[in-house]
């Protein structure tokens, strides 16, 4: 085992899974470092909870070498589960029982002592907002109770890596920022989270990486920012006081167009400091003032709608 592999969380390489004749993943690596959130994000039928269940040791993948938390993931299964963590949309909570028993529950299946699965269940119900609804039975909880018991319950047995699969698919926003707010205490803890979402903003908000899944294969990955800045549509718009102003500084940019308004230019950037930096210093040079600029960086949603699908086919996240 590579130095790289034994400090991942998750590592992948050619990863395969088809149903039938019908190929759902078509040779994926991964490589999550500890402590980081990875989200995997894809449309609809992308993909993502076949990943996760691959990656949980639910499913057996048709091919590919993958370790979880150091623990090959065909030879060592039972190392694996020990060490994760899964919630979504295999929920194993009971909804007959209240949230305190499931929790208890919970704490048997991991041999917990008397005290300390007293203890972890009452931390645990604080933690995620459920104290007051404890001796309730789940059947009368909202669905963002549902899902912070769901994930309260992984959280018994201290997973290292915990696979959260569309977290927040079908939550208020109120509830999905709440969501938000556990995961980041999580990873605060050095937890690694897989998250998968159709979210471009839950993956903008949380994740250190992304992946975006199309028809099989990772075609992108990176931070927000760096697939924000593959996508053309990037610039930065520069607001003029004098039409004067403005036709030296088209003179001298040379690749600028109007925008709109006659007094605004916009210049094609990637969005980097460095651009930036650049334009401000060739503007500088010529003595040229300008009264505003600002950067437009594609958001995650151009990104997505650029990289996945034919254009007739596009999924339009929400
Ligand atoms: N057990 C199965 N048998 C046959 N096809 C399946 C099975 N599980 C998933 N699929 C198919 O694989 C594709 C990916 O599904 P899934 O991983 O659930 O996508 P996602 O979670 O991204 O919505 C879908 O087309 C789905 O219909
Ligand atoms: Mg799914």
């Amino acid at each position: 085992m590579s130095d790289k592999r034994s400090r991942a969380a998750i590592a992948a390489t050619g990863l395969r899974k088809s149903f039938g004749d019908h190929v759902v993943l078509d040779g994926l690596d991964l490589d999550v470092p500890r402590g980081t959130v990875f989200s995997l994000l894809g449309a609809n039928g992308a993909g993502k909870t076949t990943t996760v269940k691959i990656l949980s040791t639910l499913l057996s993948p048709d091919a590919g070498e993958v370790q979880v938390a150091g623990h090959d993931l065909v030879r060592e299964p039972d190392a694996v589960r020990a060490a994760i963590g899964v919630t979504g949309q295999f929920s194993a909570v009971d909804n007959l029982l209240t949230g305190q028993e499931n929790l208890l529950l919970m704490a048997d299946l991991h041999h917990l002592g008397r005290g300390e699965r007293r203890q972890r269940t009452a931390l645990l119900l604080d933690r995620f907002d459920l104290t007051d609804a404890a001796r309730k039975p789940v059947s009368t909880y909202s669905g963002g109770m549902r899902r912070r018991l769901d994930l309260a319950m992984t959280l018994v047995g201290r997973p290292q890596v915990i696979f959260l699969d569309e977290p927040t698919t079908g939550l208020d926003p109120r509830s999905r920022r709440g969501m938000w707010r556990i995961v980041r205490e999580l990873v605060a803890d050095g937890v690694t989270i897989f998250l998968t979402t159709q979210y471009l903003e839950e993956a903008d908000e949380l994740a250190d990486r992304i992946a975006v899944l199309d028809r099989g294969r990772l075609v992108a990955e990176g931070t927000a920012d760096q697939l924000k800045r593959r996508i053309p549509g990037g610039h930065i718009r520069l607001r003029f006081a004098d039409a004067p102003g403005l036709d030296t500084a088209m003179r001298a940019l040379g690749q600028a167009t109007r925008d709109g308004d006659a007094l605004t230019l916009r210049v094609p950037s990637d969005g980097s400091l460095r651009a930036l930096k650049g334009l401000i210093d060739h503007l500088d040079q010529r003595a040229i003032e300008v009264d505003e600029l600002s950067v437009h960086t594609p958001d995650l949603d151009d990104v997505f709608l650029a990289l996945t699908g034919p254009s007739d086919q596009k999924v339009t996240p929400r």
